[in-house]
């Protein structure tokens, strides 16, 4: 055969493979409101930047009929390309073939490309819409799926991995996306669940919808399984995008520096009389947050889980940094199991990537009672405090109002190597309360005090005592433990000045196999 005839053979079978599973499949996977694999790869990356691996793989099967039901590249699309002109690696489950259940050819397509992004250091984007293990491979399928997850564990920590759900993602498959750094699941068009509504219903008899048990509502608000909820799958593909843009390559590497046009010595005065006089009263700490950072954007993650806590990226003088903040209109800020759990996996992610932290604290302490106590509040409260320890990125805390008891230990303080501490003037850090403190130093004159009247005048007059000497900022910073004392309106400067000062920061935890955090 001539090269010119070879060259037309290649171009069909290229064709071929990217026809998947056939044009009645995508015109289905069309008007189930979905993109196919290939179109989802083509809105992801920098236009023309995609270059494909292993189109001509297919399955090695002949049970159950499939020696006569072959497609080219098998049910995923894999490759590099870029985004932002920065490498990604990327893998596109094909629903259209075998409903993107995952073969053992598959599974070594994805693993390739993981081992690649590994060895020069990127990140790694799956976009999952599988009908999980191929039925007709049997354990080869689960093989395929456990030889990911080991790719999955060695990349934690190394490269940033991302998972966007666009369509089903069923049984132990889900175990990938939960490996990985981030999820993000399209609202109506994605589930992800351990066992599905029949296997539910044959074993514990409750009779739930697909979307009921692993929508993308329920895991955004009730799991906390995933990070972001797109409307469409343009918006999850944007979100992707802008995710990578406050991240570095590879743990090796800093994450991006941009260039910076909002004034880094901007002087935010409503800021001064953002916090109610009274103490009990709630402030939205997300406006102190949109305030201070690079042209009010923040990228918060988990919005609709654990609200008493808030994450995300930002910017300060075009560098990326974390966000870790207590939100005093949720539940007064309280740290709780759900937001111990949600904050300490935040602080973690932005250690492993050299991401700075800034932690805005203003946190009554941990939630008392027996649910929490039942739950484990001691482990899982335990988690975020060996986090902050733990991470050695620069950490700038800003204690805006309350920070009682062992709360203000666990928020990035200057104990757990914060490395710059600012307090705001009205910032109250002290053992517990006022009225509490009170209650327990002078109970027994109070049991004393049977006349209402007096009662109150003596408690007022110890919590104004109590007050005085410890609800504020002096005390601490009288030890050294707040660095200084500032303006609130002042916030961005000192805190854009801080983090230059440490940009150059090099701290070390001892050498180890591995630490032992309370999981
Ligand atoms: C082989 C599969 C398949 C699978 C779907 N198909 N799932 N083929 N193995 N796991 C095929 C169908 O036969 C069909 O082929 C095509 O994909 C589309 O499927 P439909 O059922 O027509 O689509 P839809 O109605 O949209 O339903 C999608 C679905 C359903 C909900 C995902 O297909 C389904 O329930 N599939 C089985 C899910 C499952 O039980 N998987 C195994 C889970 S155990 P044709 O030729 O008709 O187009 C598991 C263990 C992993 O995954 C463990 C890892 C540790």
């Amino acid at each position: 055969m001539a090269l010119e005839a070879k060259i037309q053979e290649l171009m069909e079978m290229r064709n071929k493979a990217r026809m998947g599973g056939g044009e009645k499949r995508i015109e289905a996977q069309h008007e189930k409101g979905k993109y196919t694999a290939r179109e989802r790869v083509a809105l992801l990356l920098d236009e023309g930047s995609f270059e494909e691996f292993d189109m001509f793989v297919s399955h090695r099967t002949v049970d159950f009929g499939l020696d006569k039901q072959s497609y080219l590249s098998d049910g995923v699309v894999t490759g590099y390309g870029t985004i932002d002109g920065r490498l990604v690696f990327v893998f596109s489950q094909d629903f259209t073939v075998f409903g993107g259940s995952l073969s053992e050819m598959y599974a070594a397509k994805i693993c390739k490309i993981m081992d690649k992004a590994m060895k020069v250091g990127a990140p790694i984007i799956g976009i999952n819409d599988s009908g999980g293990a191929r039925i007709q491979e049997g354990v080869k399928s689960l093989g395929g799926y456990a030889e990911i997850f080991q790719r999955n564990i060695l990349a934690s920590g190394l490269v940033p991995q991302i998972s966007a759900i666009f369509g089903p993602c069923a049984g132990g498959a889900v175990y990938s996306p939960a490996l990985t750094d981030f999820t993000i699941m399209s609202q109506g068009t994605s589930y992800m669940f351990v066992t599905g509504p029949k296997v539910v219903k044959t074993v514990t008899g409750e009779i739930v919808t697909e979307e009921e048990l692993g929508g993308a509502s329920v895991h955004a608000t009730k799991s906390g399984v995933t990070h972001f909820v797109a409307e469409s799958e343009e918006e999850g593909i944007t979100l992707t995008r802008k995710l990578l843009s406050y991240l570095p390559q590879n743990n090796l590497e800093d994450p991006p520096i941009y260039p910076c046009d909002d004034p880094i010595d901007r002087l935010e005065d409503q800021l001064n009389s953002i916090i109610p006089d009274n103490p009990n009263k709630p402030y939205d700490v997300k406006d102190i947050i949109h305030a201070v950072v690079d042209n009010n954007e923040f990228l918060e993650v988990q919005r609709h889980y654990s609200g008493n806590i808030i994450i995300g990226f930002a910017k300060f003088n075009g560098c990326p940094v974390g966000i870790v903040a207590n939100q005093p209109s949720v539940l007064a800020g309280v740290l709780d199991i759900n937001a111990s759990r949600k904050a300490a996996r935040f602080v973690r992610f932005c250690d492993a990537f050299n991401i700075p932290l800034v932690t805005f604290v203003d946190v009554p302490g941990f939630l008392p009672g027996t649910a929490q106590e039942y739950g484990g509040i001691i482990l899982n409260g335990a988690k975020l405090l060996f986090a902050y320890g733990e991470a050695t990125v620069p950490k700038v805390t800003i204690v805006l109002r309350k920070a009682y008891g062992g709360a203000y230990d666990v928020m990035g303080s200057k104990h757990l190597r914060g490395d710059i501490n600012y307090a705001w003037p009205n910032a109250e850090i002290a053992v517990m309360g006022p009225r509490g403190a009170i209650e327990v130093l002078h109970s027994k004159e109070l049991k004393e005090i049977k006349d209402d009247e007096k009662r109150s005048k003596f408690l007022i007059e110890k919590e104004d005592e109590y007050k005085r000497k410890f609800a504020n900022p002096y005390v601490a910073a009288k030890f050294g433990y707040i660095d200084d004392v500032i303006e609130p309106r002042n916030t961005r400067f000192r805190v854009i000045r801080a983090l230059q000062m440490l940009s150059t920061k090099k701290d070390i935890n001892p050498p180890k196999k591995h630490s032992n955090i309370p999981l």
